[in-house]
């Protein structure tokens, strides 16, 4: 692989997944011939829409693409034919559980902060979000997750076991002492010590790994209180480590904190591959009509080209998509009065990498909410 050649596997999915990682291809484009990288592109099946296609929600090819590439661009996946049937025997998210567990993804990364014009669409008051920044790491590949799972034949019994190694803890443990390092120097490990053998494991470890970075303030919080921290108190928290399905509950929980959970990235990484997608889902009422907001696929995106060492593109993206949300060019989510479409967002977001101030789009009109095409 020379430097600037990259093997992009992309993977729309389902509902709003190919709307929104095609804006996402776009700005790619338009960073490759900006920085002179040259992004190749391998598409896959995956989710409901490969379950319809070949009967499997990760058909073998997929993962292959995804093998052989440098970083994986992931959209959504889900479809209410699956949700409404408790009784499918294959669904779409096991596409998604065993592509994270194949590629060896063990860290879910979930930057949360909050856009100053977009306070108020936050349900939360201003004075308890504004300045909130929290980096939510969520182990991906144990846990409840992933321990055995039973349901005996009448169906009147089931269960799920919960499971962690010392070698499912320690790296992830490290990746987020290392970033809190990077920032304001505070890690909160979520938990549940009080009850679970799983949690006191979690503990005593992050304990031994702290050790190693003296400089970082390492607190433990329950999870149950945590819920309730993160919306009377979200400022408290730098950095939090947490267990496979904690993570997934209070990320959630967490990005009513900036106001759109449209907004949201996320990046799943591993010692040999890596994957970025969105944290919202496949919504699929919106399927199809230009207005999902494609934003948090572009922000996963900017962590896609951080995580190839392409900082200066990263930074770039995200001064970008800045920009257009703070000039109001926005998806109908975040702006119901005046809204723009799906691939106006990204046309505006592509427009400003590539021109910055001198850009085709008049600010001044988009501000006072006139036409804003010149
Ligand atoms: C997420 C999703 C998935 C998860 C589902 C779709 C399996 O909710 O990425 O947070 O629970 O991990
Ligand atoms: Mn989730």
């Amino acid at each position: 692989m020379s430097n600037n050649y990259f093997k992009i596997a992309v993977l729309p999915g389902d509902g709003i997944g190919p709307e929104v990682v095609s804006e996402s291809v776009k700005i790619l484009k338009v960073i490759g011939e900006v920085f002179q990288y040259n992004f190749q592109f391998t598409y896959g099946l995956m989710g409901a829409e490969a379950i319809f296609q070949t009967g499997d929600p990760l058909p073998e090819q997929t993962l292959d693409i995804c093998k052989e590439s440098d970083a994986v661009l992931f959209g959504a996946i889900g479809d209410p034919a699956f949700d409404n049937n408790p009784d499918a025997k294959v669904r779409p998210e096991q596409g998604l559980l065993k592509l994270r567990k194949e590629l060896g993804l063990f860290a879910n990364i979930r930057p949360l902060k909050t856009y100053s014009s977009l306070i108020e669409k936050s349900p939360l008051k201003r004075e308890i979000i504004e300045g909130a920044d929290i980096q939510i790491f969520r182990e991906l590949v144990s846990g409840i997750y992933f321990g055995e799972k039973f349901t005996d034949e009448e169906g009147s019994y089931a269960y799920d076991v919960c499971k962690y190694s010392r070698e499912d803890i320690i790296p992830i443990v490290h990746m987020a002492f290392q970033e809190a390092q990077k920032r304001k120097k505070k890690l909160t490990l979520i938990d549940k010590a009080n009850v679970l053998d799983t949690s006191r494991l979690w503990r005593k470890i992050c304990k031994e790994i702290a050790q190693e970075y003296p400089e970082v303030q390492l607190d433990f919080m329950f999870v149950d209180n945590a819920a309730m921290q993160l919306i009377l108190n979200p400022k408290q928290f730098d950095v939090i480590v947490t267990e496979n399905m904690f993570g997934d509950i209070i990320s959630d929980e967490a990005s009513v904190i900036g106001g759109s959970i449209g907004l949201l990235p996320s990046a799943s990484i591993g010692n040999e591959n890596a994957l970025f997608e969105p944290i919202h889902g496949s919504y699929p009422q919106a399927k199809g009509k230009g207005i999902a907001n494609p934003v948090a696929s572009i922000l996963s995106t900017a962590m896609m080209l951080d995580h190839l060492k392409l900082n200066q593109a990263a930074d770039k993206l995200r001064e970008s998509v800045e920009h257009a949300i703070e000039n109001k060019y926005v998806t109908v989510d975040l702006n119901a009065k005046q809204s723009y479409s799906t691939s106006e967002v990204g046309d505006f977001i592509a427009d400003y990498i590539r021109f910055s101030e001198k850009s085709y789009y008049n600010f001044e009109n988009i501000k006072i909410g006139k036409s804003t095409i010149v």
